[in-house]
C-alpha cells in the first residue's frame, strides 16, 4: 500500500478480465480504485468488495464509455467521492473478428463506439479534470503490429488510440501527467477465448517465445509500472507485454 497514497484511479471495464486484475493490484498499490463497467454489476461489486477486504478502498461506478455524458457523469461521481482524479486507466474494450469483405456495418459501428470513441470520452475528460502528476495510460493490443486476418477493424481502433496516446502525451505538456499505452498479446479472458477453438488458442499460446498465453495479472504489473513511481519517466509509449509475440 506504499506508493499511491491515496490518489485515485479510474479503470474503464473493470468488472472482469484485464481490467478486474489491473483494479486488483492497483488497489494493492495503494490507489483509490473507481471500477467502471457497463453490465457486470455484480462482478465489478464482488471485485469491489475483494479490494477492501485486502484493506484497500474501491468503489463501482456504471457508465457505458461509447456515451460522453455518461462519462462525464462518471467523473462527477468520482469527484464528489474523493475530491479529485489521478489516474485514468482506460481499459474498456470489445473485439468482433471479422474478414473485412464479410464484416457487418454493425461490427465496424460497436468496435469504433467503445474502443475509440470511447477512450476519446474518458481522455477528453481526463484532460479537463485530472490534477496535476497523473498518470494515462491506455489498452492497445498487440494486433497493431500482428495485423492478422480478421482483425482488421479492431486493429484500426488500437492503432487509432494509440496515435492519440502519442498526440496527447504532448498536449499535456506542463500538468507533468504522462501518456501512455500497453499493447498486451493474447490474454486468457473472456474477449479473447470466447468463440476460439482449442486447436486455435494453443496455436495463437505458442506463437510468443515465452509460449503461453499472457494473464490478467502480467498485463496488470505492466499498467502498475506505468501508474508506479518506477514509471515516472516514460511518457507518450506503447508497451507491449505479449511474451515477446512482436
Ligand atoms: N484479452 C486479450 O487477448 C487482449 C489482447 C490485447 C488487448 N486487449 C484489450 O484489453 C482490454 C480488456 O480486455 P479483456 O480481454 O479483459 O476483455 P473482457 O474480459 O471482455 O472485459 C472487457 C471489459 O470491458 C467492459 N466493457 C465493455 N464494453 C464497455 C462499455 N461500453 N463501457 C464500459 N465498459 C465496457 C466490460 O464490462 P461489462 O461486462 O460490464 O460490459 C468488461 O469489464 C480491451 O481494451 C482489449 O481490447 C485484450
Amino acid at each position: 500500500m506504499a506508493n499511491a497514497n491515496g490518489k485515485v484511479a479510474i479503470v474503464t471495464g473493470g468488472s472482469r478480465g484485464i481490467g478486474a486484475a489491473i483494479a486488483e493490484r492497483l488497489g494493492i498499490d495503494g490507489f483509490t480504485v473507481v471500477i467502471n463497467y457497463a453490465g457486470g454489476a455484480a462482478e465489478a461489486e464482488t471485485l469491489a468488495e475483494k479490494i477492501s477486504q485486502a484493506g484497500g478502498r474501491a468503489i463501482t461506478v456504471q457508465a457505458d464509455v461509447s456515451n460522453a455524458s455518461a462519462v462525464a457523469s462518471m467523473f462527477n461521481t468520482v469527484e464528489s467521492a474523493f475530491g479529485g482524479v489521478d489516474v485514468l486507466v482506460n481499459n474498456a474494450g470489445v473485439m468482433q473478428l471479422a474478414a473485412i469483405t464479410e464484416a457487418e456495418d454493425s461490427v465496424f459501428d460497436s468496435q469504433i463506439a467503445i474502443n475509440l470513441k470511447g477512450t476519446f470520452n474518458t481522455l477528453r475528460e481526463a484532460t479537463r479534470r485530472l490534477r496535476n502528476d497523473g498518470r494515462i495510460v491506455n489498452l492497445s493490443s498487440s494486433q497493431t503490429g500482428l495485423l492478422h486476418p480478421t482483425y482488421g477493424i479492431y486493429a484500426a481502433t488500437k492503432a487509432a488510440i494509440e496515435a492519440m496516446t502519442q498526440v496527447l502525451s504532448k498536449e499535456l505538456r506542463g500538468r507533468n501527467i504522462t501518456v501512455n499505452a500497453v499493447a498486451p498479446g493474447p490474454t486468457a479472458t473472456k474477449l479473447f477465448l470466447h468463440g476460439k477453438s482449442k486447436d486455435v488458442i494453443d496455436h495463437l499460446a505458442k506463437l510468443a517465445p515465452l509460449e503461453r498465453l499472457g494473464e490478467p495479472v502480467d498485463v496488470a504489473a505492466a499498467v502498475a509500472f506505468l501508474t508506479g513511481p518506477d514509471g515516472g519517466w516514460i511518457n507518450g509509449q506503447v508497451l507491449r507485454a505479449n511474451g515477446g509475440i512482436i
